[in-house]
This record gives C-alpha cells, sequence and structure tokens, in this order.
C-alpha cells in the first residue's frame, strides 16, 4: 500500500490515490466512560442451528434455538430454560411454538400439569396424547399404572424399575395427601401392600405388569393381611393401626372430592406420539387436590424418561403454581439436574415459566434454597416484559448491564431478552399472523380485547422498526 508522503498511488484507473496516515491522539478513559466513547460493539448474532424463533433485533438475522444441539455443541452446561415475564407478555405463545417447531428436530414435549388447559389445542394439532382429568371426564391417571415393557429392557430390570416408581409415587401421594413427611411405618406399610398386590409370580405379565388399582391399594392399607404383617414381621392389629390414618387418605383419594381422577376408567397413555399433555384445568378441588394430580404428572414424565428413548422437553409453564409444594419443588430440581439423562432415564430440558424472578421465594420454607436454585440450573434465561418493581431482584439474580435492566420495562408484547450462558440477545418472536399457529396461541380470546400489553410509546423505542405483534412477519 502506498503511504503519503513518499507513495505515488497504484498504477491503473485508481491512479494517484495516496493514503494518508491516521494520527490520533491516544485517549485515555475508565472502562465505564469506553462503553460510552465506542457504542459500537454489537453481538455478532446468533448462529445455532435449531427452531426458528423469530428475529434477532440487532443484527436483523434469523434467531433459532435448540437447547439440545446447543449442549451437544459445549454451548451450554445444560439444556434447561427459565422464562420470566408479566402476564400477557407471550411466555406461553413462546413455549407452544418451540414445542410445536422443535418437533421437526426430533425433540418431543411432554406437559405434567397443565393448569390452564391451553397446551391442548395445540397438543391436538400435532397429534399429541391429551389426558384430561376432572370429575366427569371418564378418565383416570392411575397411580399403579405400568407401562407396557420396552423390547430392549430386560425382564428384571423393568419390574425393579416399575416397583420402584410406584413405591416414590405412592410415598409422595400419602405425604401430599397428609400434609406431612410419612413415618417410617406408614412408609413400611405402602411397601408391604404394593408388595402384595404385584409380587405373586402370577400377577406379573410377560410384556407388562400388572396394573391394581388405587382403591384396591388402599383396601390392602385398611385392612392388612396376615401375610403382609409376618413379612416384617409385626402382629396384624399393630400394622393395622399404622396404616390406617394413611389407608383413610388413600381412600379419601378415590371417594372425595378427587373421585374418578385416579380411579376409574384407566388411561393407556400413549407416548409414541409427538408429546403428552396431562390437561387438569377442570380439577378445581382444593390445593391438596392439585398438588396429588400434578404429583402424579410428574411421575408419568418419570416413567417417560425411563421408557423412551427420546428427547422430551418438560414444560412447566405457570410454574408458581408447582412451586408451592414442597416435595414437587424437589421433583423439579432433580429434573434439572438429570437433564442431560443417566443409565436409566433419557435426556431432557426443563421448560420453566414464571411472571418474575421473585416467585421463586414464594416457595415453602423448607425448599425456598431449591426453588431459588431452579434458576441457577437454566442456563437459557428468557426475559420478557417486568414491572419496574422487579428490576433490581431481576438485575442483581441475573447480572444484567445497566443496558438491559433498563431495556425490560419497555419490552413490548412478544419481545424478549435471552440470555443464552454468558451472551444476550434481543429477539422478536415471529408467529405467522392467521397461519397454522396463530389461533393455537390466542389467549386473550376470553377478556375480548385486542392485545396492547407493553407496547412501546412509539415504534423504534427498543432499536427497531415494528413489533413483531403488529407485523404478523413470516415464520420459516
Ligand atoms: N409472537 C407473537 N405474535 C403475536 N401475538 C402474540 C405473540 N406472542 C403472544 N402474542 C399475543 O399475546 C397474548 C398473550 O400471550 P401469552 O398467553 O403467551 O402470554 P403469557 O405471558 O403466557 O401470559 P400469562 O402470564 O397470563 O400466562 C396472546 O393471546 C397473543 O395474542
Ligand atoms: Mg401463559
Amino acid at each position: 500500500m502506498d503511504v503519503a508522503p513518499f507513495g505515488r498511488g497504484p498504477a491503473g484507473p485508481a491512479a494517484g490515490r495516496v493514503f494518508h496516515r491516521l494520527r490520533l491522539r491516544a485517549q485515555e478513559e475508565t472502562t465505564a466512560q469506553v462503553a460510552g466513547c465506542y457504542p459500537f460493539v454489537a453481538e455478532r448474532g446468533f448462529h445455532a442451528d435449531g427452531a426458528y424463533i423469530g428475529r434477532d433485533r440487532y443484527t436483523r438475522g434469523a434467531f433459532r434455538y435448540d437447547p439440545f444441539a446447543l449442549y451437544r455443541a459445549g454451548e451450554l452446561p445444560n439444556p434447561n430454560v427459565g422464562i420470566f415475564g408479566t402476564i400477557g407478555s407471550g411466555k406461553s405463545s413462546l413455549i407452544k411454538t418451540m414445542a410445536i417447531r422443535l418437533l421437526a428436530f426430533g425433540v418431543r414435549f411432554v406437559v405434567p400439569a397443565d393448569t390452564k388447559g391451553e397446551m391442548v389445542p395445540m397438543a391436538r394439532a400435532v397429534g399429541a396424547t391429551v389426558v384430561s382429568l376432572g370429575p366427569g371426564m371418564g378418565t383416570a391417571l392411575n397411580p399403579l399404572w405400568a407401562p407396557p415393557k420396552p423390547d430392549r429392557m430386560p425382564d428384571r430390570t423393568y419390574i425393579e424399575l416399575v416397583e420402584q416408581q410406584r413405591l416414590l409415587l405412592l410415598t409422595a401421594l400419602g405425604a401430599t395427601a397428609s400434609g406431612r413427611a410419612l413415618t417410617a411405618r406408614e412408609e413400611t406399610g405402602i411397601e408391604l401392600a404394593l408388595a402384595q398386590l404385584t409380587r405373586g409370580a402370577d400377577r406379573i405379565g410377560p410384556a407388562r405388569m400388572r396394573q391394581p388399582t388405587l382403591a384396591e391399594f388402599a383396601d390392602l392399607l385398611l385392612n392388612p393381611t396376615p401375610a403382609m404383617a409376618a413379612a416384617v414381621p409385626i402382629p396384624l392389629p399393630v400394622l393395622a393401626g399404622d396404616c390406617l390414618d394413611l389407608g383413610l387418605r388413600f381412600r379419601a383419594m378415590i371417594k372425595g372430592s378427587l373421585k374418578g381422577v385416579f380411579d376409574g376408567d384407566t388411561v393407556n397413555v400413549d407416548w409414541t406420539r409427538p408429546g403428552v399433555v396431562i390437561d387438569i384445568s377442570r380439577i378445581r378441588a382444593s390445593d391438596a387436590g392439585v398438588a396429588l394430580t400434578m404429583t402424579c404428572g410428574q411421575a408419568l414424565v418419570d416413567q417417560i424418561l425411563t421408557f423412551t428413548d427420546h428427547q422430551w422437553l418438560r414444560i412447566l409453564d405457570e410454574c408458581w403454581r408447582q412451586i408451592r409444594y414442597p416435595h414437587i419443588v424437589r421433583r423439579i430440581s432433580e429434573g434439572q439436574k438429570l437433564a442431560r439423562g443417566d443409565d436409566v432415564t433419557t435426556g431432557s430440558a426443563t421448560i420453566i415459566s414464571l411472571h418474575r424472578i421473585s416467585d421463586l421465594a414464594g416457595a415453602d420454607p423448607d425448599v425456598r434454597d431449591l426453588a431459588l436454585g431452579l434458576l441457577a440450573d437454566c442456563s437459557t434465561r428468557i426475559l420478557y416484559n417486568q414491572a419496574d418493581d422487579q428490576i433490581p431482584t431481576t438485575r442483581t439474580a441475573l447480572h444484567l448491564t445497566d443496558m438491559e435492566a433498563d431495556l425490560l420495562p419497555k419490552l413490548p408484547q412478544a419481545t424478549a431478552l435471552w440470555k443464552i450462558g454468558q451472551r444476550s440477545f434481543l429477539v422478536d418472536h415471529t408467529v405467522l399472523k392467521d397461519g397454522h399457529e396463530w389461533h393455537l396461541i390466542q389467549t386473550d380470546s376470553r377478556m375480548g380485547t385486542t392485545p396492547t400489553h407493553g407496547q412501546p410509546d412509539k415504534p423504534g423505542d427498543l432499536g427497531a422498526d415494528a413489533t413483531p405483534a403488529d407485523s404478523g412477519e413470516g415464520v420459516a
């Protein structure tokens, strides 16, 4: 390159063009000032493989996401996702479209407790299994249901796994129904009744274990047999006394306000389909009733992860309801930690969605630390609009920059700040207006209004030209 004063420039059409060396005085600033002096630092954009989510506001490029692909590529320490945003900000819409779009990548979804029933249309649209529970629905989620034995699994392993899961579930149900941890005597009672119901050699089919009803189980707790007492051994009247309270609790689950939910026409959950949704929107019995049903839903997820080889999104929308129950928080946390799968379970990504981060602190005091830890185990955090009073907490919990914290209260509906590992992106979630996903995300219809929540005063407030809810842009 010719540089003045000696150069004469290149030959040819550009002849005579001479470059001058740029001479600037060195500028010294503190790091805080430099951010203002040199504002042209921008993310290079996110170029991972995955399902199309929408548009990156700053690069204007397509934003794609697949937690499993990112995990495999070593970009994320875990595939779990946390979504936070005010009412109507677009959390459920994102979850639904993510579940649908990731199906093309071989990722299936399971919703263990759909408290609003809003995942049902989405599930039906893609041919997923829907189990609707509630009084008069005619379907029961039997806690003693056993899935068919997978071909690859040895008989002994299958039996042990089913027995272990039943024991865990019945203990969790007993504890939830009693509102306290079970005593050793009660736990023994459960174990004995279960053994009595299932262990006889003639009772185990070659491809599937026998599936007793919850009524049979409750009956055995209320009337233990001499064989059960001899197995410990303890006198029969002592065993009967120990199990009485628990037996009555299980009986209440069958005869009380949850009649038909756990005992009745047992539904055969078909998890060979693209997804499974347990709709509990009709269960309004009581907090305990909801907790019991959620516990069964969680156990079903464990079975799915144990007996299939697919990758699953475990969707916990409206998670604030679930974190009120200590043992459910424990299960969610365990699920997050087992995301990579182990020698028994397959891989899963847990998606939790809450209105605000401070909801996690609203968990039962026994498990508050565990609930707050749910955030630490999500390496993707998606932040929709947040109220002003939530900004300090959110900022501290997620180590947001000033710019990011200022942005949150201004975010319009369907636009979110994605924190993926250490990187940040401002993303408009795109859903094709009147396309096949459009009617599945509409949750404002019951309010009889057009969504206007959180729109910035004028387009461009966030540095882009249109809000996605206005634009209804195309989707891949
Ligand atoms: N990407 C989008 N494009 C267009 N409209 C959207 C988009 N996302 C959400 N909406 C609109 O916003 C409304 C509310 O969205 P959504 O139900 O997902 O909110 P939410 O955050 O789950 O609210 P809640 O906390 O009450 O569950 C939807 O009815 C839909 O009309
Ligand atoms: Mg929602």
